[in-house]
Formats: structure tokens, C-alpha cells, sequence
């Protein structure tokens, strides 16, 4: 039984600030960001949108685009590590703005960035254990990444969400069935109790990441079957490779560190490329990661749906191409947890292809430094949306310490209004 993603839509907020701009207002060099991380602009959200809101539109969006009636969702779950509340999930909040139905699995998942992928898993299981239950989850992974103004963290910022149907009829990724974990207690990005802002030590965060993607992939690569002939890689069987993505350039150390771990583990293969390790590298790299990064280098980090912002991007941009082939996927997230998986492209891919990314970015708007400070700065303060939003949902702000939330028109509707 094939068991998978249905049908993925991605929502990002209407604003977006270039990286030239911000390193020139903090007299950094542009190339370190633009070409030293990779990132070129991110998204910034104002401060009427927040983790609820942007879950809400992908969500409304996936389900409208497959046809699905929200009251046949068995399962929501809701990965974020930018929650609006100790005890009331995100997820329910979600539940309602969706009109999902009462009979309902719903609860919301944190572990930094690994929570899309701990929800991503944890619905395929739900699938698989109905056997022939007519079962369908939504999953969506949300988060605005935020880092103190001026900290070297900032412009690895971004905001985001991406809505996933997982279930019986998987159109956009059938799920392989073998999983390489990897999970260790570092201390490499954290966000305390009443902090807006995350904490993170940078360096030993990429470190940590390597590890956990060491880990995570010689476990998986040891499940693999059938067994690799004597001089052959786990990137022959592959047609691309996601990572998770805080900023493009972790994507090639990534990626850097995943090839030389492939190739070492066949010796044949490993005698033919060592001396020429850093060209094959680069080569690999250029054929199957960087093909997966178009959007994240415009969005920014977006914690737990940068993997599937990947996701999406691929199979807008390649799905006619990728169709039939495999792809492999990594999911960190800091504390730490990973995940080393692996999917098909099914056939029917092209028709599922449209996930609203590049739509998105085309008429989204690019605000100055001030603008971004002042949007940064006002943070989580609810109020009416400004011309040209493009989400669905609106966060009114907290009256009585609890969040109000509202629908606004989709934008197709207003504009034909
Ligand atoms: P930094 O220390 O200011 O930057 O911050 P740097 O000095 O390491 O420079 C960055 C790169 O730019 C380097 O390239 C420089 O050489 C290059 P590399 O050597 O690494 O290949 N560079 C230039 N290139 C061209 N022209 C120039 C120039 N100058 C320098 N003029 C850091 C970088 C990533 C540490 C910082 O942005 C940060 O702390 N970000 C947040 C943490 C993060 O994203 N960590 C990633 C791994 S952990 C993770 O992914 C989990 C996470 O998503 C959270 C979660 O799980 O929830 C963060």
C-alpha cells in the first residue's frame, strides 16, 4: 500500500526584505549573505499574521486545491516551534478556522525544526495502522524564525507555512518505509520561556547538524535494499536531495558531508573519487541539492517547513522531469533530533505540482530596512491587514488573554468583488 504526501501548499507572508539591503544597514559585506549563506531575501511577517494564521491559509489552500471536505480530516496535527501558548495547541485554533469536524485527532508538535517531519511520520503511521480505512491527515508545518536585530542569526530569519494531505493517495511523495534517526541532548539553538527571540551558538549549531546528518544517514544507508553493488553510492539511487535549510549554504555543507560519508562507505567507488573529492563534490552538489533551494534562498528559515518549502519548490519547478524517481530527504532539528528518508515521485506529480510558491514570491512586496525593523519590533500585536495581504486569515490581536482571529476573502474572491 502506497502511503504518502497527497498534495502540498505553501503560504508566505506578503512582505520580504533583500539581503543586499539588510547587509548594507549593518555594514556587512552583501556577499556574505547573499553568497556566503546564499540567502537572498526573506520573508518578514507583520504583525498580523503569526504561526495560526499562516498554518490556517495553507491549510484552507491544500484542501480547497484537492477537493477535500476538512470534515473528513481524521488527524491535524500542527508542527511549530513558534507558539502562541504554554498549554492551548496551535492546532486548535487551526481545527476551528478550517472547520475541521469534531471527530478529530488534533494536537501541535515541537521540536524545533524536526517537528514537520515527527508529523510528517507520525500521520503516514496513523495511515498505515487503518489498513483499509479510508483515513487522510493534515499536517502542517508553520514558524516565523526570529532572531535578536543586528545578531549575526538575523538574516537567517524568515516565515512560513506549508500544508500537507497525507493518506492513501499519495500524488505529490510516496513514502519509502525505512527511516535513519539520529537524537542527541545539544545545547546549539534554544528558545527560553517568555522569549521572542531564539538563543543560538551559530557555529556549534552547524556541527551539531553534521552530526546529527552522519547519524541520521548511516543508519538509513545500512537499511538500504537491495545491497549496493561493490562501487556503488546511495546518490545513484537518487534523483535529488532536500535538506533541511536555514540558509542554503548549510545545504551544501550538507550536502558536502553526505557525499564523502556515501562514497567512503564503498570502497571501490571511494578509490575512484578521493582524488578528485572536492570537483565530484561541487558536481554532485550542483545535480542534486541545488536544484531543491530556489525558494528558501527567498524566503529565509522557516524551522519546521523549510524541508517541505524544498519540497514544494522541487515539484513546481521538476516534477515532469522527477517523475518515477526517488528522492532523498533530511530533517534537523537543534537540540537535537533527525530524520534520513527517503520518497518517489509518482506519476502523478504534475497534476499536484502547483503548491502557490512562485506565485507568491512574484507579487509579494519588498519593504526596506526601517519598514522591517518597525514590523520586527511591533511583533506579536495582532491588528487589520494591510492592502495587498495575501493570506486568508487574520490575527486580530489578544483581548481577555486570549487571541482572536478572523477570515478574510482569498484574494482571487476581492479581486473579481
Ligand atoms: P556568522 O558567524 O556571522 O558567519 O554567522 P560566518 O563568519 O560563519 O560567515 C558565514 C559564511 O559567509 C562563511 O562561509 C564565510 O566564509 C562567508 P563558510 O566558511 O561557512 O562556507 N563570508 C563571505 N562570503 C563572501 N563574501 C564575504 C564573506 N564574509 C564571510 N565578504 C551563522 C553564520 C550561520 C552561524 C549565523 O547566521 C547563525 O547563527 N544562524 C542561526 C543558526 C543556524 O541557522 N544554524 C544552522 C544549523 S542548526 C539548524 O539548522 C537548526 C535551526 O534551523 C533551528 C531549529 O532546529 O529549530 C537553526
Amino acid at each position: 500500500m502506497s502511503i504518502g504526501i497527497e498534495r502540498l501548499a505553501v503560504y508566505t507572508p506578503q512582505y520580504g526584505l533583500a539581503l543586499a539591503d539588510l547587509a548594507a544597514a549593518r555594514g556587512v559585506a552583501p556577499a556574505k549573505y547573499t553568497q556566503g549563506l546564499g540567502v537572498q531575501e526573506m520573508a518578514v511577517a507583520p504583525p498580523w499574521e503569526d504561526v495560526v494564521t499562516m498554518a490556517a491559509t495553507a491549510g484552507a489552500r491544500v484542501l480547497r486545491a484537492a477537493g477535500v471536505d476538512p470534515a473528513s480530516i481524521g488527524m491535524l496535527l500542527v508542527a511549530t516551534e513558534t507558539a502562541v501558548d504554554h498549554a492551548k495547541p496551535v492546532s486548535i485554533f487551526v481545527h476551528d478556522l478550517l472547520g475541521v469536524g469534531p471527530h478529530c485527532r488534533t494536537y501541535e508538535l515541537k521540536h524545533a525544526c524536526y517537528a514537520g517531519t515527527a508529523a510528517l511520520m507520525t500521520a503516514a503511521d496513523w495511515v498505515r495502522a487503518g489498513g483499509a480505512r479510508p483515513r487522510r491527515a493534515l499536517v502542517i508545518a508553520t514558524d516565523i524564525a526570529r532572531y535578536e536585530l543586528g545578531s549575526s542569526g538575523e538574516p537567517t530569519q524568515g516565515a512560513g507555512a506549508v500544508a500537507m494531505l497525507v493518506g492513501r493517495e499519495p500524488q505529490a511523495l510516496i513514502l519509502g518505509d525505512e527511516s535513519g534517526t539520529y537524537a542527541g541532548n545539544v545545547h546549539d539553538f534554544w528558545r527560553p520561556l517568555g522569549r521572542r527571540e531564539a538563543i543560538v551558538d551559530g557555529q556549534h549549531s552547524v556541527d551539531c547538524y553534521l552530526i546529527a546528518l552522519a547519524g541520521a544517514f548511516q543508519m538509513y544507508r545500512a537499511l538500504e535494499r537491495p545491497p549496493f553493488e561493490p562501487d556503488e553510492a546511495f546518490q545513484d539511487r537518487v534523483a535529488r536531495m532536500l535538506y533541511h535549510t536555514p540558509f542554503p549554504k548549510m545545504a551544501m555543507k550538507a550536502h558536502r558531508r553526505f557525499a564523502e560519508l556515501d562514497w567512503r562507505a564503498s570502497h571501490a567507488r571511494w578509490a575512484q573519487v578521493e582524488p578528485r573529492l572536492e570537483e565530484a563534490a561541487a558536481q554532485s552538489y550542483v545535480e542534486l541539492a541545488a536544484p531543491a533551494l530556489t525558494a528558501v534562498s527567498r524566503i529565509g528559515n522557516t524551522y519546521t517547513a523549510s524541508l517541505y518549502v524544498c519540497l514544494a519548490s522541487l515539484l513546481e519547478a521538476e516534477s515532469r522531469m522527477l517523475t518515477g524517481r526517488r528522492v532523498g530527504l533530511f530533517s534537523y532539528g537543534s537540540g537535537s533530533c533527525a530524520e534520513f528518508f527517503s520518497g518517489v515521485v509518482p506519476t502523478s506529480a504534475p497534476r499536484v505540482s502547483d503548491t502557490g510558491i512562485a506565485t507568491q514570491l512574484r507579487e509579494r512586496t519588498l519593504v526596506d530596512v526601517p519598514t522591517y525593523e518597525r514590523l520586527a519590533r511591533t511583533g506579536d500585536a495582532g491588528g487589520e491587514p494591510a492592502a495587498g495581504f495575501a493570506g486568508e486569515f487574520v490575527f486580530h490581536g489578544v483581548r481577555n488573554d486570549r487571541r482572536e482571529y478572523g477570515r478574510v476573502e482569498p484574494v482571487a474572491a476581492r479581486a473579481s468583488a
